[in-house]
């Protein structure tokens, strides 16, 4: 197997867990005799410092060229006075749409080791296992008329899908329902909003293709709820770009830390991978970050761009054995837990690979 990879590790934390990534990556190529082929590229804030644009057009290039992208992180405070059109997140919001990808993925699971670190209580998150099908081209992110108007004092964006962007992603969502538990929880706000009513709509028109899979419907504040009070009871959740931008970040106290999720965007021409967690500012550069979030994406990469599910097991595997042995990084050391030994974000990733080389040895 062979699959080029561009990485664009971008801001803050963004290069300290790609880096780790990249490295779990080439272990387990050299040991499966697979050739990764890694090309970084800028994006962000330090592409415009850089290159005075969030986007370079080799960056672009190199992507659209590219059999998977791996991005890091953007965005930071010294951008934050910039207007939405100039800032670090509309380099990847113009990678989103130039890829194509509109079915981002993002899964959220209970580990057993963690369930101390979560502060929900163990017998509330046991055994949770949510996949998130998060819209990522459409809605407020995307919709015009979109504009701050300073001189009158107003703003607005626009929240907008057409039926086919929706009959799209729903149409992935319940096809991975049906390999899964064959249940979906389409979250929406239909009891305000017109976009809302049609998504509900189409999404019970697809439905009438998956026979086997139950579909429910949900408010997304009644969601917010009871995601944490009953996350074993969902499946996939699908729901539209910003919605799935909230709820994913809440999903992380189940996990019991942002810095441990994955996500891959599929459906378009490259698919994309990035850690669900941001650039962390505050952490950037102290060897604090958790590596897990973009190890496990990594492992995402070896799935669905690569189609190494054993590989991509291994590395997943081997991330459950580290916390098993009672490594942490600081964000995961938090609750009343003994025995831990923490370790910074490069320790955390030779760990990973001193393990994967065990497991695929032996395997
Ligand atoms: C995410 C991030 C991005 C988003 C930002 C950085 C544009 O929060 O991937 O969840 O809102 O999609
Ligand atoms: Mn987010």
């Amino acid at each position: 197997m062979h699959l080029k990879i561009v990485v664009t590790a971008g801001d803050g934390i963004g290069p300290e867990v790609t880096n780790e990534a990249v490295a779990v990556l080439k272990e387990v190529a050299s040991l499966g005799g697979h050739t990764l082929e890694f090309d970084a590229r800028r994006i962000g804030g330090v592409a415009i410092v850089r290159d005075g644009t969030p986007l370079p057009a080799d960056t672009l290039a190199a992507a659209l060229d590219s059999d998977a992208v791996l991005l890091g992180a953007v965005g930071g405070n010294e951008f934050n006075a910039l207007p939405p059109e100039e800032r670090p997140e509309v380099g990847l919001l113009k990678l989103r749409t130039a890829l194509g990808g509109f079915a981002n993925l993002r899964p959220a699971f209970a580990f057993k080791e963690l369930e101390v670190t979560s502060p929900l209580r163990p017998e509330i998150i046991d055994g949770t296992d949510i996949l998130f099908v998060r819209e990522l081209l459409g809605g407020l992110y995307f919709g015009h008329p979109r504009e701050w108007n300073r001189v009158a004092g107003e703003a607005w964006n626009t929240m907008h899908y057409t039926r086919d962007q929706v009959a799209r992603v729903a149409r992935i969502a319940f096809k991975l329902a049906q390999g899964r538990r064959k249940k979906l929880t389409s979250v929406d706000k239909a009891n305000v909003l017109e976009v809302s009513q049609m998504w509900r709509a189409t999404v019970n028109e697809v439905a009438a293709e998956f026979p086997g899979v139950t579909v429910e419907h949900q408010y997304v504040d009644a969601m917010a709820m009871h995601l944490m009070n009953q996350p074993r009871s969902y499946d996939v959740v699908l729901t539209e770009n910003l919605f799935g931008d909230i709820l994913s970040d809440e999903s992380a106290v189940i996990t019991g830390s942002l810095g441990m999720l994955p996500s891959a965007t599929i459906g378009g021409k490259v698919n994309l991978y990035e850690p669900v967690h941001g650039s962390a500012p505050d952490i950037a550069g102290k060897g604090l970050a958790n590596p897990l979030g973009a190890i496990l994406t990594g492992a995402l990469i070896l799935r669905h761009s690569g189609g190494l599910e054993a590989e991509a097991a291994a590395i997943e595997a081997s991330v459950r054995k580290v916390l098993e042995l009672g490594f942490r990084t600081t964000d995961l050391a938090r609750g009343n837990q003994q025995e831990l030994t923490v370790l910074s974000t490069t320790e955390m990733g030779a760990k990973v690979r001193e393990t994967i080389k065990t497991m695929l040895v032996s395997a």
